[in-house]
């Protein structure tokens, strides 16, 4: 259902609906692998052996899913985001979590490496597990929370035509 923004840039204009329910469809598919690695972790934290091959799976899935499809996309949606509210700081605060996230599974790949070489222990793998799924949770949960509604109230069927124009993968 699209709601309508009377004045906007002078002109009637769409509340963009389809942007959001892509973005929500996305988070779901994230927190649904982020829910196996954790029972992964849980697995550790009760004495079980490290499921090695199910990690690795679930690391470059979110290497390739979230980090080459979802980020570049609120990357677009965040930059006119910028041009428009006044929440910048937090904008530009979300968008470097998106590299630094990266580093975290880049890292915690290597360490996997590392546990199943003998080189580090469980103990440190599950630290790093531990704050590395806590951190993915509470960046969506913050964009769900805080932007979201600007991007409900904010922009447009035409602002996100533009960026499936923009971001390779959602090219039409
Ligand atoms: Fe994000
Ligand atoms: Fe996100």
């Amino acid at each position: 259902m699209m709601a309508t923004l009377e004045g906007y840039a002078g002109i009637t204009t769409k509340v963009n609906k389809t942007m959001l329910a892509r973005l929500l469809v996305e988070h779901d598919h994230i927190l649904k692998t982020l829910n196996l690695l954790e029972m992964q972790f849980v697995d550790l934290c009760r004495g079980g052996a490290p499921d090695f091959s199910l990690m690795r799976s679930i690391l470059v899935y979110i290497q390739e899913y979230p980090e080459q499809v979802h980020h570049p996309l609120e990357d677009a949606i965040f930059s006119i985001l910028l041009e428009r509210v006044d929440e910048v700081e937090l904008i530009k605060e979300l968008m470097a979590e998106h590299t630094e996230l990266e580093v975290e599974t880049r890292r915690l790949r290597e360490s996997l490496k590392l546990l199943e070489s003998g080189i580090i222990s469980k103990d440190e793998i599950k630290k790093q597990l531990s704050t590395f799924l806590i951190r993915q949770r509470q960046h969506m949960y913050i964009e769900e929370e805080k932007i979201h509604p600007l991007i409900e109230n904010v922009l447009t069927q035409e602002d996100w035509s533009y960026v499936q124009s923009t971001v390779p993968l959602y090219k039409k």
